[in-house]
């Protein structure tokens, strides 16, 4: 029989590092409860086991399942799953080494506990990275912080040293809305008031650390019913069945169901646990849900309740951690993950970036490895979303960089902006393919890529004087001349850059719908934006031209002086000497302007233009 006094698993991580004392903790608190050091699923099918088999194989289900989507997406991410246990409940605590990726590693920790152990030394009390610790686990939905003053007995335990350590941190505690905020004193190298009580310090009357997290009760997870499907499972024909974990409220056979996003609704017939028939449903529990009718959903969609599922949208207003060495640029385009759902994102506008130790607002352009922003998102398709407050699984996503796959931000949404949902786009009725027909001309864009002085806006000419000649509708965007009237708010910072190449991509698009053959010279330095101005155009509408000069002859051409003045220190962010440039890797045509002249780089550039037109032709698309 399980205990009655016996209270359900905590999931709790330590913050800290290890000259705080903190592996010396994990140790005492894994020795002092008599627990081998051993991997959290062993610990979660001995502790299901002691309570009848019930609950914990499904948290299993929560963690495996995180962990698997990670790595399918090559993500690693470094948190160690400690398991323990008293007489009175399990412990999974979430281990995050402290190196470099140290707030990646949190977060991921963060994200999945109910309790944060925050570890100061006694000496040196609360600091600047303490305060970090304690608002992020904030932000996160941590509800439950506990201060643990260790290496107490380097300060002969001394009342007053602790009372102003504690007094420090209610202060700023206070302010971050946890529902409990105990501080302990302790030394976790000797065990004093871990979990045995500390004979030199009479004076604290408190619990040990261990105790208290005996007592801690976390919050049951409540708010209306919410089913992330993660997989579908068709186990008999014609019947499928609908896995995932249950992140809100409760569900029951025979209770509504309703497609978030979608009108379709249905009733729940019955609920599948681990190897049982259930009654009902809780927050947190793995089951596969079967459906009275037909309604063919599939991964990522997510079941709610009627009459309150989330909203479904494109923009939305989020907290970002950023985690990643190069910085976040508002209108780089990233991929976002919400639960079972990939789909592109852009940061349309850093709203205020919060300064973590004081959580005061400050004005931010672009945010910088571990630094928190309230942000706005635009995303390429809609998401079923909830406030994180409410839902920290439908209202929580990651943010990964397109190119090196690694995990760049953890967001936290705060609430959808309808905004998208009240523009309609004008239905014209005379479209791109009527233009295009009128013209009789595949519209494309060519886009030349290269350092300044490469040759883009030469070559770019030539070419355009060739397609006149041939009959040719065109048109010619060029940095030096758009950069004195669209973009002339615009300079060259990396931020600049991109919008600058985001503006010109969305005129090249027009130019486009309008029929025409666009070519746009733009040192365009960044591969993310290129791809951008590629994707925001149809398949064959983007050819990608690089103009390629090695620096040194850049230099050399220096056709408007200003790799000298660069070079004198009198221009800043200068492509190529103290501005990075990114060559394309698969461009569809590479110019080596060492090799050829204008003349005939102009003429190859027209010959592809020509096959792609004509490539369009047979298959219908003009
Ligand atoms: S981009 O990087 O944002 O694509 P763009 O092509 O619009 O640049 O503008 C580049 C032109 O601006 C160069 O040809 C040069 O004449 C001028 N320029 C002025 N300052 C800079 C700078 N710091 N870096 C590069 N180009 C500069």
């Amino acid at each position: 029989m399980p205990d009655p006094a016996r209270r359900g698993l905590l999931r709790l991580l330590t913050c800290g590092s290890v000259d705080d004392g903190k592996s010396t903790l994990i140790g005492r608190l894994l020795h002092d409860t008599g627990q081998i050091m051993d991997d959290t699923l062993e610990g979660l099918a001995r502790d299901s086991q002691r309570q009848g088999g019930v609950a914990a194989p499904l948290d299993l289900a929560l963690l495996t399942d995180g962990l698997e989507a990670e790595r399918e997406q090559g993500i690693t991410i470094d948190v160690a799953h400690r398991y323990f246990a008293t007489a009175r409940r399990g412990f999974i605590l979430a281990d995050t080494p402290g190196h470099e990726q140290y707030t990646r590693n949190m977060a991921t920790a963060a994200s999945n506990s109910e309790l944060a152990v925050i570890l100061v030394d006694a000496r040196k009390g609360v600091l600047a990275q303490t305060r970090r610790h304690g608002a992020i686990a904030a932000m996160l939905g941590i509800r439950h912080a506990v201060l643990a003053v260790n290496k107490m007995d380097l300060v002969d335990w001394e009342e007053a040293a602790f009372g102003r350590i504690a007094a420090e941190w209610a202060g700023f505690a206070d302010g971050l809305g946890f529902a409990t905020m105990a501080a302990i004193p302790l030394c976790a190298r000797l065990g004093g008031n871990i979990v045995r009580r500390e004979g030199a310090a009479p004076w604290y009357r408190g619990p040990t650390l261990l105790a208290h997290l005996e007592e801690v009760v976390p919050e049951q997870p409540s708010g209306p019913m919410r089913f992330p499907v993660q997989w579908v499972r068709r186990a008999e024909p014609d019947v499928r069945g609908y896995c995932g974990v249950v992140s809100g409220g409760r569900i029951a056979p025979g209770d509504a169901v309703m497609v978030a996003g979608t009108g379709r609704r249905s009733r729940v017939s019955r609920i599948l646990g681990p190897g049982a028939e259930q009654a009902e449903a809780l927050a947190g529990e793995a089951v596969t849900l079967y459906l009275a009718d037909e309604v063919d959903l599939a991964r990522g969609d997510v079941l709610a309740a009627p009459d309150d599922a989330p909203v479904v949208a494109d923009q939305l207003a989020a907290h970002l951690l950023w985690l990643d060495a190069e910085a976040m640029l508002p209108g780089r385009q990233y991929l976002a993950r919400f639960g079972q759902v990939w789909t592109e994102a852009r940061v349309t506008a850093i709203r205020h970036r919060i300064d973590l130790p004081t959580s005061r607002p400050l004005p931010a352009r672009r945010l910088e490895m571990n630094e928190m922003a309230r942000c706005h998102l635009a995303l390429a398709r809609r998401v079923a979303i909830d406030p994180y407050a409410q839902n920290r699984a439908t209202g929580a996503f990651l943010l990964v960089d397109r190119f090196s796959h690694r995990t760049v931000a953890a967001g936290m949404v705060e609430f959808a902006l309808r905004r998208a949902g009240n523009i309609q786009p004008e239905a014209l009725g005379v479209d791109k393919a009527a233009r295009a027909a009128l013209v009789g001309q595949k519209p494309l864009v060519v886009w030349f890529t290269g350092l300044s002085g490469a040759g883009k806006s030469t070559i770019a000419r030539l070419v355009e004087q060739l397609l006149h000649r041939q009959g040719r509708h065109t048109y010619s965007l060029d940095g030096d001349n758009l950069r004195h009237g669209l973009n002339s708010d615009l300079g060259f910072t990396d931020e600049d850059r991109v919008e600058n190449i985001r503006r010109v991509g969305e005129v090249a698009r027009l130019f486009v719908d309008a029929g025409l053959i666009v070519m746009c010279s733009f040192i365009s330095p960044f591969r993310a934006e290129r791809l951008i101005v590629r994707e925001m155009l149809g398949p064959g509408e983007f050819l990608e031209v690089f103009v390629d000069a090695p620096l040194a002859e850049c230099m050399r051409r220096d056709p408007k002086g200003l790799y000298a003045k660069a070079a004198r220190g009198e221009i800043a962010n200068f492509t190529g000497i103290s501005s990075p440039y990114q060559p394309p890797e698969a461009p569809e045509l590479r110019l080596d302007t060492a090799a050829l002249t204008p003349e005939a780089a102009a003429e190859l550039v027209v010959q592809r233009v020509m096959a792609m037109m004509a490539e369009a032709s047979s298959q219908n698309k003009v």
